[in-house]
């Protein structure tokens, strides 16, 4: 499994494994098979998906070849992530021609975006579901058994899924997604989310903090609050009480326990406040990590993409970021070649990311996506090419940034998580520190996944650290 890095948008799959004794196995006679696309919310949104189907009897399973029903949780957010849905399904052919009863569900963003006409274009898929019409699953998965085909993509302004306990999919033990809310209010031209998620809409806090404790008396020791734009989390309980803020969700989920990371994902520029960043700095469990998408260092493409900031804007708001916690991590999105990009414009993105020193960031070439702003408006003048050479650019750029990052950190020592075994060896642990870069260590007698350990850095890749164990483990 990929570590669920929070923002970066999936473009392989990754299955849906609940792991059950054999016992809880043998009580379902039917069976589902989920792979997941595209962002953390997706992933979210997978387990909410898998907590419904358990109740109507369905047991999850890892291999498509025997299940009941296959459902792919789809992205939209590029071109190619939906190209990679359309060769999945071409695959997955062979397993509904060799058994009868199979059916086939996309689910998620790619269903919203092209609802009724996915089922002209792709004879095999049975059921089209959007984001927000999970809970008619039962009756939709009911009609497509009859043979009828089975859309709904209805888009609420309500639906938070907030009542349903998610079923942990993939899941280390140690760190789980909580949704705090859904939907994407603002409207960056560039951007297919608006259409496929709706509304924006918050979970009730109670929902959300019961989730949290349930997590913490399950022995999970991180939990990641996830939304489109966390910034504008905005609930309140009644027509006389007054709305809880962000900060004060995170500060909540901070006060379950001091053994509890909280993160969070994701802030739009724009939005975050200082009271977000008082209330993580406050609060020695609240992680000291930001993701702040920039998408562009000129201002005039930063405007076209109506990302209602500017440079200098964002750069302050960077600043005040390490004036308030000096250490923290910051990381970005940057898209290139969006329409009009000139190459005075790619030098303002090269430039801006300079001066910001990200940690660690997403890059991407910009994909033109039907139905939006940028689609209607602009033209998709940046040769594909050249969009892939600036892309070239930033990526090369980053990778020196994100060494220097790293180096840093190089003899000093961090308090890390221990979330696994280390991709390449069984004798190592693998971890996070607090600005979520990931640590390498040689296992020591008495540490388990789960614990806190202190690791002094002895040396770094661009992507991760190294370092031995000091002292014990944290109690
Ligand atoms: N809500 C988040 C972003 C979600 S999409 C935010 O506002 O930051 C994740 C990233 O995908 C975006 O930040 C952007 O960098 C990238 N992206 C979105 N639409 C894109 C497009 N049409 N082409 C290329 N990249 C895109
Ligand atoms: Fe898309 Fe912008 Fe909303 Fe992010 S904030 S999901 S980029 S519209
Ligand atoms: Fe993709 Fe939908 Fe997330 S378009 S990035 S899965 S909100």
């Amino acid at each position: 499994m990929k570590t669920a890095t929070l923002e970066h948008v999936h473009d392989e799959a990754r299955q849906g494994e609940v792991f059950l004794i054999d016992q809880e196995k043998q009580a379902f006679s039917k069976h589902f098979y989920i792979e997941s696309y595209g962002c953390a919310m997706n992933f979210a949104d997978s387990e909410v998906i898998a907590s419904l189907l358990m109740k109507e009897g369905y047991g999850p399973i890892a291999q498509p070849e025997n299940a009941q029903l296959i459902l792919l949780n789809t992205c939209s957010i590029r071109d190619k992530a939906e190209q990679t849905i359309r060769k999945r399904l071409m695959h997955l052919r062979h397993v509904k021609n060799h058994r009868s009863g199979v059916l086939i569900g996309i689910l998620g963003c790619m269903a919203e975006r092209l609802k009724e006409q996915l089922l002209e274009e792709e004879q095999l898929v049975d059921m089209v579901v959007g984001p927000d019409a999970y809970r008619t699953l039962p009756d939709l998965i009911s009609a497509a058994q009859e043979g009828n085909k089975a859309v709904n993509v209805l888009l609420s302004r309500e639906e938070t899924y907030g009542d349903i306990a998610p079923i942990r999919l993939n899941s280390n033990g140690v760190s789980a997604f909580i949704s705090i809310m859904r939907g994407c209010n603002n409207m960056c031209s560039f951007c297919v989310v608006p259409f496929t998620r709706g509304r924006e809409r918050s979970r009730d806090l109670p929902s959300i903090l019961s989730e949290a404790r349930q997590l913490v008396d399950a022995g999970y020791k991180e939990v990641t609050l996830l939304g489109q734009n966390v910034d504008s989390y905005h609930w309140v309980e009644g027509p006389t009480a007054t709305p809880i803020t962000f900060a004060q969700l995170l500060a909540e989920v901070a006060l379950i326990s001091p053994k509890l990371r909280v993160r969070f994902s994701t802030s739009h520029p724009k939005d975050i406040t200082e009271e977000v960043l008082q209330t993580m700095s406050r609060y020695p469990n609240i992680c000291k990590y930001i993701h702040l998408p920039v998408q562009s260092g000129s201002n005039r493409i930063l405007q076209l993409m109506n990302r209602t900031y500017t440079r200098e804007w964002y750069l302050s708001k960077i600043a005040r970021i390490r004036e308030v916690m000096p250490d923290c991590g910051i990381s970005t999105d940057i898209i290139s070649g969006f329409c009009s990009e000139t190459e005075e414009d790619h030098q303002q993105t090269l430039d801006l990311m300079l001066q910001s020193r990200y940690d660690l960031a997403y890059m991407y070439f910009y994909s033109e996506r039907p139905g939006t702003l940028a689609e209607r408006r602009y033209e998709d003048d940046v040769p594909e090419p050249e969009k892939k050479r600036r892309l070239q650019e930033i990526i090369d750029l980053h990778r020196i940034q994100s060494l220097e990052s790293m180096q840093k950190d190089v003899n000093r020592t961090w308090e890390v998580l221990i979330e696994g075994n280390s991709k390449k060896s069984d004798a190592e642990w693998q971890g996070r520190t607090t600005h979520n870069k990931m640590v390498i260590f040689a296992k020591t007698p008495n540490t388990q996944k789960g614990d806190y350990v202190q690791i002094q850095i002895t040396e770094c890749t661009s992507g991760t650290l190294k370092g031995i164990q000091v002292g014990e483990k944290i109690a």
